[in-house]
């Protein structure tokens, strides 16, 4: 029994993991920008989420083309032209490719509004 405990513990742990991370880490670096409903110096992320979600219904892309802008923002990638005329472009920041997986993996599942204010 206590051998099946560990398994388990062991199964689902970097799961869990992986979820609060996107979180803490939206939280922590893109939040300052990105607030949940008022725009002031970049697009809230739920008009980011529907945007990208539009054009990238499936996960797997969603994350991936998300976390390629986010790594390296060009005019040339954006899905929201209109937003860089009004905003600027996004500023180049440094962050782990790792993590803006998880990021990215979070602002897709949605559960943004639980979290953040
Ligand atoms: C210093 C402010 C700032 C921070 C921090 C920031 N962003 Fe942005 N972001 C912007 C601005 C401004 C835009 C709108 C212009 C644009 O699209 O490039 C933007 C646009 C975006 C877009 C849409 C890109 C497009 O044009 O298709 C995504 C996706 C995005 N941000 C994700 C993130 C994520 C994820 C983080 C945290 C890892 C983050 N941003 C952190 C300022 C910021």
């Amino acid at each position: 029994m206590i051998r099946f405990v560990y398994i388990l513990i062991i199964v689902f742990s970097p799961i869990t993991w992986g979820a609060d991370d996107g979180g803490l880490l939206f939280n922590g670096n893109c939040a300052t920008c990105h607030h949940l409903q008022k725009a002031s110096s970049a697009p809230t992320i739920n008009e980011i989420r529907e945007r990208y979600l539009q054009a990238f219904p499936n996960k797997h892309e969603f994350i991936n083309y998300l976390s390629s802008f986010v790594l390296n923002p060009s005019a040339k990638k954006s899905l929201m032209h209109d937003k860089i005329e009004k905003y600027g472009l996004m500023p180049q920041l440094v962050f782990e490719k790792e993590s803006v997986k998880s990021i990215a993996s979070y602002i897709y599942d949605g559960k943004i509004e639980a979290t953040t204010k």
